[in-house]
């Protein structure tokens, strides 16, 4: 008897399915948001937001809900979603509280067609934290955003900055002694930014299965909310503040070491 062998997964599928294994890992040890959460993210994304008492919010990608459930407190009604089942599932579970302000959906934000049945009302705000880069495809999500935002809405998302932290970007510290004694410093080396590129890599040390980083020039990323008729107004670029732990215990983590050098970048993009 013929046995037909399995297809190979596509890297969108692949992606997903890495989602769904990393999701109790993810939630445990992110819980209600890190460092990269508490510092650099949501400070911008609150404030590009601007979300106002009774604001209908969808959150793309929602993970664990972490976001939904801030912007919910925030006093926004929030659509939420993810596509991978497992994150929905923790996201329910840390949301008692919250049905009447946060409902959850399955949903997956390469599929047009899937975003724009989410209808209805349109929506006054949408937000995607440091997930577009785990899209195999983002112009199908712009294209539904500029149908689901009221006129004048506005689209933020934050994003590992492209061009200082991405895949093909490496952390060095060169010491060397002088005069004063020695001196550190810390750099980011950048082999690769033009060219659209995937590559292996984990959000969490530990992570029990790397996934699939799609890079994407800035230059790329932004064109594609352009051509749905987006407009940016308003751009943060996050760097840890300099401080008193020059990565003292990780020297080649993000850290106050690269106040000058901004991890995260966070964008308003809103409907022309
Ligand atoms: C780095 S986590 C960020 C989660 C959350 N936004 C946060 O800030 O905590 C990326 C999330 O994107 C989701 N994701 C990736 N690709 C997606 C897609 N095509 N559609 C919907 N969700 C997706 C993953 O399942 C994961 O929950």
């Amino acid at each position: 008897m013929h046995q037909s062998s399995p297809q190979p997964l596509t890297a969108h599928e692949e992606t997903r399915s890495a989602w769904n294994t990393n999701a109790a890992f993810w939630d445990e040890r992110m819980g209600e948001g890190n460092d990269f959460v508490n510092v650099l993210i949501w400070p911008a994304v609150q404030r590009l937001l601007d979300i106002q008492p009774g604001a209908r919010v969808l959150d793309i990608a929602c993970g664990n809900g972490l976001t939904a459930r801030r912007l919910a407190d925030l006093g926004a009604t929030v659509v939420a979603s993810d596509f991978a089942e497992t994150m929905i599932d923790h996201a329910r579970q840390r949301s008692a509280g919250y049905s009447a302000r946060i409902t959850y959906q399955v949903l997956d934000a390469t599929d047009e067609a899937a975003l724009t049945a989410l209808g209805g009302k349109p929506f006054d705000a949408a937000l995607c934290s440091m997930a577009l880069f785990d899209m195999a495809e983002i112009d199908p999500l712009f294209r539904a955003l500029a149908q689901l935002l009221r006129p004048g809405g506005s689209f933020v998302f934050s994003l590992m900055h492209p061009c200082f932290n991405n895949p093909f970007t490496t952390h060095s510290a060169e010491t060397s002694n002088g005069k004063g004694g020695s001196t550190t410093r810390y750099a980011v080396k950048v082999y690769g930014y033009m060219t659209a590129a995937t590559a292996h890599g984990t959000a969490l040390r530990n992570q029990p299965q790397p996934h699939i980083y799609f890079h994407r020039a800035l230059s790329t990323l932004l064109e594609s909310g352009f051509c749905a008729g987006f407009v940016v107004d308003g751009l943060e670029e996050r760097a840890f503040p300099p401080g008193d732990d020059p990565a003292a215990n990780q020297p080649l983590s993000w850290s106050s070491a690269y106040s000058e050098i901004p991890p995260v970048m966070v964008v308003r993009m809103r409907r022309s």
